[in-house]
């Protein structure tokens, strides 16, 4: 394969460079702009080979591991082009769409590092797929995981060595560490499978959807809340970022009196915001929604949360329905909310703060309120899922006048 020489011009939406070559858009992995590199290049996509000019904003990577694991995209950028990076990802999809509203603050949302996390083990070891792979690239340290998740990498090894391979997902909870193994057989003695989970220290080990091991109990605690953690629901990745993002919720739900979580989780929204008023919380995930439900009777200090099971794609809240509230909080899966947004544009709610994990499809959501008569008042960025290329997005949305009426929004 001949070399080519490519100048790198911009930074793509996955943290790779970009340049362009006989008229084609070439995307060259840990790149950076302004760089010259010697590349191999097949189709839409290149190797740097050799550097022949590297940028200034070029930094040292934290973890040896960078550029081969696929586990992070954006190590070797400076704090100044990380940020910018970060910020481009939520403001991009929106001008194409014609919203022109820049993020107005950006928050680091690390904290202590990531609380859950899955590996992959596999004969290569225990790890993260590899870039554009399906090998593990075995690692003994990650340092994106929160302290309590150091001996990640160690689990899933000793897991895969007695199942086989398997897939690992880790949440470090107040009771310890909850494994859920997805493994296409599980033939393993139960005896011995007793033996590792007792040596690991583990608080539950579920395979495939089921607990098969418990010693003590996965629970997380919300504001004044310890709520018992389902296996596979959602949690936000870090501690600090769940903080933050409830923060930015709380503060911009202030003076709201009939408030809607819709894509509620465990409710770390609900929780919080129920120590100022009762929440009606709607999720499709069964047993997020009754650990919630539980939860929330048993701690003091909270206003009710009506806790519903609802699948919100298929059967959103209706126009009719929101009736009922005057501020939505909204915090939906990747895909968006679509089907829920066409729903809130065509009701009188008055202000809408909504969370989001994909600027594409926050886009598309955000315009359809817009084109219904909201304002963007804020939008904000968290970095919780630091080093990649995803970025938590925060925004408010409210009407200057109630749809339907004459007065103006007073929450
Ligand atoms: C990004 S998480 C947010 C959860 C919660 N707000 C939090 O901060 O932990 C998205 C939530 O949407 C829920 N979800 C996914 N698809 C859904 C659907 N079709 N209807 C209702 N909820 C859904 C998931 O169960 C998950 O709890």
């Amino acid at each position: 394969m001949t070399e080519t020489r490519l100048t790198i011009e911009s930074l793509g939406h996955k943290g790779e460079g970009v340049a362009t070559h006989d008229g084609r858009r070439i995307f060259v992995p840990f790149t950076l702009p302004g760089e010259t590199v010697l590349a191999d290049v097949s189709d839409d996509r290149a190797e740097a080979v050799r550097f022949e000019v590297t940028s200034p904003e070029r930094i040292a990577p934290e973890c040896p591991h960078f550029g081969v694991c696929g586990g992070c995209q954006v190590q070797h950028l400076s704090p100044s082009l990380y940020r910018d990076f970060k910020i481009g990802l939520i403001e991009t999809p929106m001008r194409r769409l014609g919203l022109e509203q820049p993020v107005d603050a950006f928050h680091d949302a690390r904290g202590e590092g990531r609380r859950r996390a899955t590996l992959h083990a596999r004969r290569e070891g225990a790890g993260y797929m590899r870039a554009r792979s399906h090998q593990v690239e075995p690692i003994e340290h990650c340092p994106v995981l929160a302290p309590s998740l150091a001996s990640a990498p160690r689990i899933v090894k000793e897991l895969g060595a007695l199942l086989g391979e398997c897939d690992v997902s880790l949440t470090a909870t107040e009771g310890g560490i909850d494994a859920a193994v997805r493994v296409a057989r599980n033939r393993t003695r139960p005896d011995a499978l007793s033996s590792l989970f007792r040596t690991l220290k583990l608080a539950r080990l579920a395979i495939n959807g089921e607990a098969v091991l418990m010693a003590g109990r996965p629970f997380v605690r919300i504001g004044l809340a310890e709520v018992d953690l389902p296996i596979g629901s959602f949690l936000q990745a870090t501690e600090a970022g769940e903080k933050l993002l409830s923060e930015f919720v709380l503060t911009h739900t202030e003076g709201g009196s009939r408030i809607a979580d819709l894509f509620c989780g465990l409710g770390p929204f609900a929780l919080r915001l129920a120590e100022r008023g009762p929440v009606t919380a709607f999720d499709s995930d069964k047993p997020a929604i009754a650990a919630l439900g539980q939860a929330a009777p048993r701690t003091r200090g909270l206003k009710p949360i009506a806790a519903k099971a609802r699948d919100l794609f298929r059967e959103p809240v209706t126009r009719f329905e929101l009736d009922d509230f005057d501020t939505l909080v909204l915090d939906p899966p990747r895909a968006g909310a679509e089907a829920q947004v066409r729903e809130i544009a065509a009701s009188r709610v008055g202000r809408v703060v909504m969370l989001a994990c994909d600027a594409q499809s926050f886009a598309r959501d955000a315009a359809i309120l817009v084109d219904a008569g909201f304002a963007l008042d804020h939008l904000t960025g968290f970095d919780q899922f630091t080093y990649s290329s995803h970025v938590e997005i925060g925004a408010v949305f409210a009407r200057a006048v109630t749809k339907g009426t004459k007065r103006p929004f007073r929450p």
